[in-house]
């Protein structure tokens, strides 16, 4: 399967599908199942042991590409210039596009690309000399950049820039994949589908919870702000319902390699594989699209199955 484009033309992948960087979910065999399945997998930069995450992914990738993801509140600039030159794309979210960073990257030999949230910062992060620029719609789960929903944010981007666009923001079918292109983006990242996958790192209550959600169960909040206050962000309703009950101020707690942490009520960290406790009551991302998972699956079915009915609706449009 190829639906060739200026991003997969660029990134050296196959199908026109970026999985998204995501703190909770992005582990080494996610970003490897992706990119192995023809996308580009990402891994993020704001958890776990990032240069061993690195090695992981290159030995079960074999060659194919992946990128790494900054979350700016949590950047760590010493890891970006000890890592660029072993990933594909280095991809910031959350700041101004910042010229200097992207030189680091370009310099490493790696492609850089920031997540916007309006038409300014794309034309800021054209600016800055990005390779890419991934334009997040309102829709999106986890945080949200911009106000905009995203069909109108890619018709200013588009409009504004010339490097290659990423759609995002809830997206999780082949027609949205297929919508997006046909306006003129050059990929979609996906974030949601890919957290109820088998090898997401999310806790599997967050993946089923994913599952049982309907279309509308989501909400825009600023309620999981402990640790970063005051930043909107997009999750399963029923969570806030959940945290807003609990009459005890500590959510559950981290039981990992090293010192158990317990995570405060309203924290914004997600539940994952090592997190204990009120599951149901934590920061559970989820975008619009959330109806698109109706099972936990290998997340090569995920790119097969939306790469596929995505070429589908795109033949027939032309035919
Ligand atoms: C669980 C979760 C964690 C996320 N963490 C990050 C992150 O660390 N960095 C980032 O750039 N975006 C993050 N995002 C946002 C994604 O990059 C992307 O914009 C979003 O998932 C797209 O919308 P969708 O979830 O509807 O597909 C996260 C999203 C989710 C669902």
């Amino acid at each position: 399967m190829t639906i060739a484009t200026r991003f997969t033309d660029l990134v050296g992948c196959e199908v026109p599908i970026q999985q998204a960087g995501m703190g909770g979910a992005s582990t080494p065999e996610l970003a490897a199942a992706v990119s192995n399945a023809g996308g580009l997998g990402m891994l993020t930069a704001t958890a776990g042991d990032v240069p061993a995450d690195i090695e992981a992914a290159l030995a079960a990738t074999a060659g194919r590409p992946f990128g790494l993801n900054f979350l700016m509140p949590f950047f760590d600039r010493a890891l970006l210039e000890a890592v660029a030159h072993r990933v594909r794309l280095v991809e910031w979210f959350w700041a101004e596009p910042d010229p200097a960073l992207v030189a680091v990257a370009h310099d490493a030999g790696a492609l850089a690309a920031w997540q916007v949230g309006s038409r300014d910062e794309a034309v800021a992060a054209a600016d800055a000399g990005c390779d890419l620029i991934v334009a997040q719609g309102a829709e999106a789960g986890g945080h949200v950049r911009g106000t905009t929903g995203l069909l109108p944010l890619l018709d200013a981007v588009l409009g504004a820039v010339g490097v290659p666009v990423v759609a995002a923001g809830g997206i999780g079918t082949g027609r949205g994949v297929a919508a997006v292109l046909a306006a003129g983006a050059s990929a979609a990242r996906i974030g949601t589908r890919f957290v109820a996958t088998l090898e997401s790192g999310a806790h599997p209550g967050y993946k089923q919870a994913l599952v049982s959600a309907q279309a509308g169960d989501t909400v825009l909040t600023e309620m999981f702000g402990i640790w970063w206050p005051g930043a909107p962000h997009r999750v399963l309703r029923s969570a806030v319902q959940a945290a807003e009950a609990l009459a005890d101020d500590q959510a559950g707690e981290v039981v990992g390699a090293g010192e158990p942490f317990r995570v405060p009520r309203f924290a914004i960290r997600p539940p994952d594989r090592a997190t204990r406790g009120h599951i149901d009551a934590m920061a559970l991302y989820a975008g619009q699209a959330v109806a698109a998972v109706t099972a936990i699956t290998p997340a090569a079915d995920v790119v097969r199955e939306i790469a596929t009915d995505a070429e589908q609706l795109l033949r027939h449009l032309t035919a």
